[in-house]
């Protein structure tokens, strides 16, 4: 947007629309072709479908990946794009994890707003397995609560899966959300939930005892019934050792290569979230600088006058600028 005072750039985040002062919404599109429909107007015909659709990963499509001893690919996604990445890239299963709080949403920790990024996530990704994050307070306090919690992320959050943290103490709240057809990743090591109450996000499991601690973990929350579990920030030989023992999949954040399967958040490995990388972190792209730099040129461009450029203006219809130009043309250059 230019104005006489001076020229201020103006640039809307996750939005694909504009509204024009007549209320009609335009979407852009490469070839700026512009379907109407009543009052609005749109740039392209509303998508059927977000992406081609690939195949449905149930949890028995887990199980036999499992089975085959095939990796499991985890990653997580928080709203609408980053869903749909995670299923055109063929990852197996898509986890709305409470990291978003953090990583998406600027918060120093976890933090219970999920409901809302669980329902942008399904609409983006239609083929992996759904899993979503019960976050910190909605489980802990009553079985009863962490059932009818469970059941929401099923039913409102429109996914397919929960997964929550915690062992022994767990095992009893698992059974009973498993019990009612609801599967549950479960979540050891490191948990992020109770960061304060283990002293920071620190390595889990770096002694017989602890390492025994967290043996003895993983093994009540595959009992309790869980599909598989996390095992977060713990020494690879004990990753590997629980791995082994159990009957149903690992997935390995910080746990080495011995696991079932990986997982990775999102926004740390495309290299976005920028405050700070743990080890695991591997990053696969430094998307954070192609945006800046992106964002950069468009606000020197508008500063420049040099965007918008004639192929992004729309023309009148022929015959009427030159009336309009007969009207206007003098009162513009009082
Ligand atoms: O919240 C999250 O993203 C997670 C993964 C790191 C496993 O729990």
């Amino acid at each position: 947007m230019t104005s006489k005072a001076g020229k201020i750039s103006i640039l809307c985040l996750s939005r694909n629309v504009l509204h024009s002062g007549r209320f009609a919404l335009f979407t852009r599109v490469p070839d700026n072709r512009v379907h109407t429909f009543g009052e609005r107007s749109y740039s392209s015909r509303p998508a059927e479908s977000p992406h081609p659709a690939r195949q449905k990963v149930t949890i028995n499509i887990i199980r036999k990946l499992y089975s085959d001893n095939e990796p499991i690919t985890v990653l997580t996604a928080h709203d609408y794009p980053s869903a749909s990445f995670v299923d055109k890239a063929g990852i197996d299963i898509c986890l709305v994890g409470d990291s978003l709080a953090m990583v998406a949403l600027g918060h120093e920790s976890t933090s219970p707003e999920m409901l809302h990024h669980c329902r942008a996530v399904a609409r983006g990704a239609k083929s992996p397995f759904m899993v979503a994050d019960m976050p910190f307070g909605s489980y802990e306090v009553s079985i009863n609560e962490a059932v009818k919690n469970a059941i929401r992320f099923i039913k409102d959050g429109k996914m397919e899966a929960v997964k929550l943290e915690g062992g022994t103490e767990m095992a009893e709240t698992i059974r009973a959300i498993t019990r009612i057809g609801i599967p549950v990743l479960g979540h050891v090591g490191l948990t992020p939930q109770r960061q304060s109450s283990l002293g920071g996000y620190r390595v889990q499991g770096k002694t017989l005892e602890k390492a025994k601690k967290l043996i003895e973990d993983a093994k009540a929350i595959q009992e309790a019934g869980c599909f598989g579990m996390v095992l977060e920030t713990i020494p690879e030989p004990v990753a590997t050792h629980i791995t082994k023992l159990l009957k149903i999949p690992t997935i390995g954040i910080g746990a080495g290569p011995g696991t079932s399967g990986q997982v990775l958040v999102q926004l740390d490995m495309l290299g976005i979230f920028d405050r700070f990388a743990p080890r695991f972190a591997k990053t696969y792209a430094n998307v954070n600088s192609v945006i800046t730099d992106a964002i950069r040129t468009y606000h020197k461009e508008v500063k420049e006058r040099k965007f918008p450029a004639k192929e992004h203006c729309y023309p009148m219809e022929d015959g009427e600028l030159e009336r309009f130009l007969n009207i206007v043309g003098s009162s513009d250059n009082e």
